[in-house]
């Protein structure tokens, strides 16, 4: 199986391990893109992998995981800032792609409320920075928040405090007003910044969102008050009194408040003008003098809003119709070749620096051998089977704020006398032999801890914010650490104090960039994370395929470390008990499995995990209550009329409160809800004693009448 391999030719078990695979990969790619402001993929790769998960998803609906993407927006808050439970959630829209998309989904809003006319909404354009949250009690601002995993985002009420756009107080609000917007910077203010961030040798920023981001996040509210950001009102979260009965009127009301709201938005009343705003907006884009990726539709009529609601992670009344990918020419100078944690040998391409959507760009990924080559995974030609060589013009391509990659190249332009690219076999780090086994894309060395760049790499993952999140302990300490010899691997890191005795304190603030309080504080932090949580742990490792999802399943089955230890150990890849127990896991394949129980087998690798763990104190992890809701957990049926809502309103609604819902009345079903015209299946509920009530009964029950 590959990444490559269509999700309809999945089998049962090729898609678990698939859906694993992507859980994890998304994970890093949100922890990257939100709580790093450092983006690792594209937004068109992240999209892709997001439609590759639902597909699978949707051929396999028992398989999707507990901690699937599909309900999962943005990622955790750092550490930095107090946290703000969100009181209406931030939610992350659905993406169009294409006009077809676009009236895909205008059909299926009509489905969903039983309408044949066409139904009228806004369109205006999305914004490239972050969302915010600003509410106000009688009329003063009094908090502001940053989406984070849109539950649960970060306090920056002092910093909102800072941007002109922002009202203190308003007028004629009502009692409670979440507005909710997005902070972004233009590209005039962006260019500036990065001038004067230059000349004093400060951070300058890859692009105008991340330095929004950047930004606000700042823990001194007086820089944020420096940085020139502006905020754009397009939604609102919880509110006492109703703005307005659309959501034009409601964009209006913020206005009339004295929010800046986008001049570009409109009332489309059917999907031909929602195309040709579209187009509007985007034959725009290049003057508008602020990023933005695309259009967002929404229903203009807020009882219908209210109707359709969310699915679990986007509402079902509005799109974000994405802009298509930029794209420019320019040379290929070289190619690099970095070796990952897990010893992957990545191609890196090294461009004639070229401007590509406003952004400069002189790095790409070359991805892997093959794509290089021009083939895929399964031998298929990609680019028409055009291999890439130094020396090449080729075509770089970035969507958003990511990382680019090389999408073709133009084999009338190519030099006379270049080569085909040679991929090395060799660890350029090391010099062990780099191989690449069955079915993997991926040629990886073998030196693992002997190989300089793999050791570094894996104590970066280590001390990343989803591991031990060491403050003070960063990717550019580590390195320097790690170059000085003062660690090589994990468990180093806690013995450091002792290794060095009282005189490590005054080493280390010696040093460029430390002083006596930075140092200090180094050797606390470090101190504070000896008591950590399994799923941190079993993730810090840093074993191949094991992400931060996997690894809170294989804590939260095992429960402790020990426990975890002894069955890896005792474990043989395809067979007996313990192998079994492993694979019985929901959202464990047997990918990830043997790549576990082969790094529990590997001597050196052993050693190294017992020192690591003989300087912890590893906490137990217990699972999550499920308790919350009436119908939680209970499966219910629905048969007969419904007359407030359609049969695919009221499934949804009763899934987001936790029930499972069922199609056909069994002993196993709690609740039956019949309306008019109910026949055998509330004959059958009466039979087996199942509790029946009707459409009113339920919406009192869920406490939505
Ligand atoms: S509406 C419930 N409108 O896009 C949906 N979002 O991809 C609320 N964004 O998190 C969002 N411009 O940060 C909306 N005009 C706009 C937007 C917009 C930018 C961002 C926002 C959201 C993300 C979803």
């Amino acid at each position: 199986m590959g990444r490559d391999t269509a999700p309809e030719e999945l089998s049962r078990e090729e898609a678990r391990a698939e859906l694993a695979r992507l859980s994890a990969e998304l994970a890093r790619a949100n922890a990257a893109y939100h709580t790093e402001d450092a983006p690792e993929i594209t937004d068109a790769e992240y999209d892709a992998l997001k439609r590759r998960n639902a597909a699978i998803e949707a051929r396999f609906p028992d398989l999707k995981r507990a901690d699937s993407p599909s309900d999962v927006v943005g990622a955790a808050p750092s550490e930095t800032f107090s946290k703000v439970r969100h009181r209406v959630r931030m939610l992350s829209l659905g993406n169009a792609f294409s006009d077809e998309d676009v009236a895909d989904f205008a059909k299926s809003v009509g489905r969903y409320l039983g309408r044949e006319a066409p139904i009228a909404f806004t369109a205006e354009p999305k914004i490239d920075g972050l969302s915010l949250s600003l509410r106000y009690e009688g009329g003063r601002l009094v908090q502001a928040a940053t989406r984070g995993d849109g539950q649960e985002g970060e306090n920056v009420t002092a910093n909102a405090r800072t941007i002109s756009d922002i009202p203190d107080t308003l007028n004629s609000a009502p009692e409670v007003l979440e507005v909710r917007g997005e902070v972004y910077m233009t590209h005039a203010d962006f260019a500036a910044l990065n001038e004067r961030q230059a000349e004093q040798g400060g951070k300058t920023f890859a692009n105008p969102r991340n330095a929004a981001a950047g930004s606000l996040r700042q823990l001194d509210a007086e820089i944020t008050r420096s940085r020139p950001l502006r905020f754009f009102a397009y939604a609102w979260g919880e509110v006492s009194a109703p703005l307005a009965d659309t959501q034009m009127g409601a964009i209006e009301r913020l206005g009339a408040l004295g929010f800046s709201t986008n001049p570009l938005t409109r009332v489309c009343a059917d999907t031909d003008e929602m195309l040709a705003h579209y187009r509007d907006i985007e034959s725009q884009r290049a003057t508008l003098g602020y990023d933005i990726d695309g259009v967002v539709y929404k229903v203009d009529d807020l009882t219908l809003q209210e109707r359709l609601g969310f699915r679990s992670t986007t509402p079902r009344w509005a799109i974000a119709h994405k802009f298509p990918a930029e794209l420019a020419w320019t040379r290929l100078e070289a190619i690099d070749i970095q070796v990952g944690r897990t010893g992957a040998l990545s191609p890196v391409a090294r461009l004639s620096p070229v401007t590509v959507g406003g952004v400069v760009v002189s790095n790409a990924t070359l991805h892997n051998e093959d794509y290089i080559a021009g083939q895929d995974a399964n031998g298929q030609p990609i680019r028409e089977g055009r291999d890439i060589r130094v020396g090449d013009w080729v075509q770089v391509y970035r969507a958003g704020d990511v990382i680019p990659k090389i999408a073709d190249v133009d084999l009338s332009q190519r030099p006379d006398g270049t080569k085909p690219y040679a991929f090395p076999t060799i660890c350029p780090e090391c010099g062990s032999e780099a191989v690449r086994e069955e079915g993997d894309a991926v040629r990886r060395c073998t030196g693992g801890l002997i190989c300089p760049a793999q050791a570094v790499e894996k104590l970066k993952h280590f001390v990343g914010r989803s591991a031990f999140d060491i403050e003070g302990l960063g990717s550019k300490q580590v390195e320097q650490f790690y170059r000085d010899d003062w660690i090589a691997e994990p468990a180093d890191i806690f013995t450091l104090k002792k290794r060095y005795g009282p005189g490590c304190l005054t080493q280390l603030k010696n040093r460029e960039g430390w002083g006596e309080k930075s140092a200090e504080n180094l050797f606390d932090a470090i101190d504070e994370r000896r008591k950590i949580a399994l799923n941190r742990v079993i993730f810090a490792l840093g074993i191949r395929h094991v992400g931060e999802a996997a690894a809170g399943l294989l804590a939260g089955h095992y429960g402790t470390w020990e426990a975890f230890e002894a069955a890896m150990a005792g474990a043989e890849i395809g067979e007996g008990a313990a192998w079994d127990d492993l694979n019985a896991i929901d959202g464990v394949g047997k990918v990830m499995a043997a790549s576990v129980v082969t790094a529990f087998h590997q001597e050196a690798e052993r050693a190294s995990m017992a020192r690591l763990v003989a300087e912890l104190d590893i906490q137990e992890v217990r699972r999550p209550d499920t308790e919350g809701s009436p119908v939680a957990g209970k499966t219910v049926v629905f048969t007969g009329t419904l007359e407030k809502m359609t049969r695919a309103e009221a499934k949804a609604r009763a899934e987001a409160l936790g029930a499972k819902v069922s199609g056909s009345v069994s002993a196993k079903t709690d609740l039956l809800v019949a309306g008019p015209g109910a026949g055998s299946k509330a004959k059958k509920a009466a039979d087996l004693g199942i509790e029946t009530i009707d459409e009113d009964g339920w919406l009192d029950l869920i406490g939505a009448s």
